[in-house]
């Protein structure tokens, strides 16, 4: 019998193929086969999990396509966010993100997400099904994103569709749709005057909130200037809301389907954090994430040159077999779970405190009220973003809504 060996870059088609969304994990297991392959001439994949680790820590892998062969994506601007940039530009940009983080805002916030999640458990009274995705896990985090920030809440609604359309622009394998594309720089341009709009209310009658921070920040690092302002808010809002999202919505996905941990959070709540972890390894909301060479970079005896894109495949490695035993098991007891969830490296997730926290609060919450809740679709619909993956719709029946 002959086998036939399925090429790097025909198995990575499949990845980005929206019917394989509910299942890449089978794609990733024959891509594990090869830690480090090349796509085509100017990209390559990297998806073991000791190589993707020596990436994310290698001076020599940047975040910033200007530095890069690969041109014309929807990121192809003169000033990028602190997401794409590299040292020295972006550590003053990160600290000073990082001085609004503080563990006070982020405990504010967990009283704020547990009265946000009372209110909409109590707006289900009286029903036996719902959406998860569409009255959950999307509304909340625009919600906790819009009063850290400081939005007024009538404002909000604006906030769902940018936030909406903005998503994509994170994703490594832009779609060069035009019609999209035009879209994105639509609403990208709605956020900014909103933004600086904003910005210059809050300056005027600064407020204990993040854009008040940051706009009239005094840190000896120095202040933004109004580009880096405007580009860090939208970054924020674009970050941390589809991945909370799909955290929140892949959490609640996977527990029903191992409904002996569902049952085991109801009765001991401290297990929550480990749970998040484990989904944040299993299902991770972020699949995959790019850096370019900025010099001819060898692993694994591939030499990737310098100038070509490396694709992190974050999810992957979080399967790597030789880094996690049974790696396809869902076991929130697995012990030194460092995985990929928020990335690492230079550029680990700034907003990981608030996401677990708000994780956290919310899925304690749904164990404690949501009574008996049942899967009504397994796979559900997933959104066609190979990057930023989750359910569209998550269909689910329940007995009732506990006080
Ligand atoms: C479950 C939710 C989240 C997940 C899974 C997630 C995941 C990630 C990942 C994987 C990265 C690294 C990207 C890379 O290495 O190229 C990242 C970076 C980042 N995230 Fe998150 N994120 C989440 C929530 C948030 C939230 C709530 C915020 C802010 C409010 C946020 C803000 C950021 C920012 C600003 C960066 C860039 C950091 C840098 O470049 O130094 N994220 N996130």
């Amino acid at each position: 019998m002959t086998i036939t060996r399925v090429s790097a870059t025909d198995l990575f088609k499949q990845v980005l193929d929206p019917a394989n969304r509910s299942n890449p994990y089978r794609i990733y297991e024959q891509m594990l086969t090869t830690p480090v392959a090349q796509l085509d001439s100017l990209h390559y994949i990297v998806t073991t999990y000791d190589e993707i680790a020596a990436i994310l820590h290698d001076p020599c892998a940047s975040k910033d396509e200007r530095k890069s062969k690969v041109r014309g994506t929807v990121r192809d601007v003169p000033h990028p966010s602190l997401l794409f940039l590299d040292a020295p530009e972006h550590n003053r940009l990160r600290k000073l993100v990082m001085q609004q983080f503080t563990p006070e805002c982020i405990s504010r916030m967990h009283d704020r997400v547990r009265s946000l999640v009372t209110e909409m458990l109590d707006t289900l009274r009286g029903q036996t099904r719902f959406d998860f995705v569409e009255q959950f896990a999307y509304p909340l985090p625009v919600t906790v994103i819009c009063e850290l920030m400081g939005v007024p809440r009538e404002d909000e609604q604006r906030f769902h569709a940018w936030a909406d359309t903005l998503a994509h622009s994170l994703d490594p394998v832009v779609n060069h749709n035009p019609g999209m594309e035009a879209d994105t720089q639509h609403a990208s341009q709605e956020l900014r005057t909103y933004m600086s709009e904003l910005v210059k209310e809050k300056r005027a009658h600064p407020q204990d909130d993040l854009v008040s921070g940051l706009a009239v920040g005094n840190d000896p690092a120095g202040r933004m200037d109004d580009v880096d302002l405007l580009n860090t808010l939208v970054l924020l809002l674009i970050a941390g809301h589809e991945t909370t999202v799909n955290l929140l919505s892949n959490s609640m996905l996977t527990l029903l389907r191992y409904p002996f941990e569902w049952r085991k959070l109801r009765k001991q709540p401290e297990r929550v954090a480990q749970i998040v972890e484990e989904v944040l390894r299993y299902e991770p909301p972020v699949q995959f994430m790019q850096r370019y060479a900025l010099a001819d970079i060898t692993l694994q005896g591939v030499t990737i040159p310098q100038g070509a894109s490396i694709l992190l495949l974050f999810a992957a490695g979080n399967r790597d077999p030789r880094r996690f035993a049974q790696p396809n098991d869902f076991n929130p007891d697995r012990p030194d779970n460092q995985h990929f969830g928020f990335g690492g490296g230079d550029h680990f997730c700034v907003g990981a405190p608030l996401a677990r926290i708000e994780v956290h609060t919310a899925l304690n919450e749904l164990a404690r009220r949501l009574i008996n809740p049942r899967l009504l679709a397994d796979p559900p619909p997933y959104r066609p973003n190979a990057v930023l993956r989750g359910p569209q719709h998550l269909q689910l029946a329940f007995d009732h809504i506990a006080d």
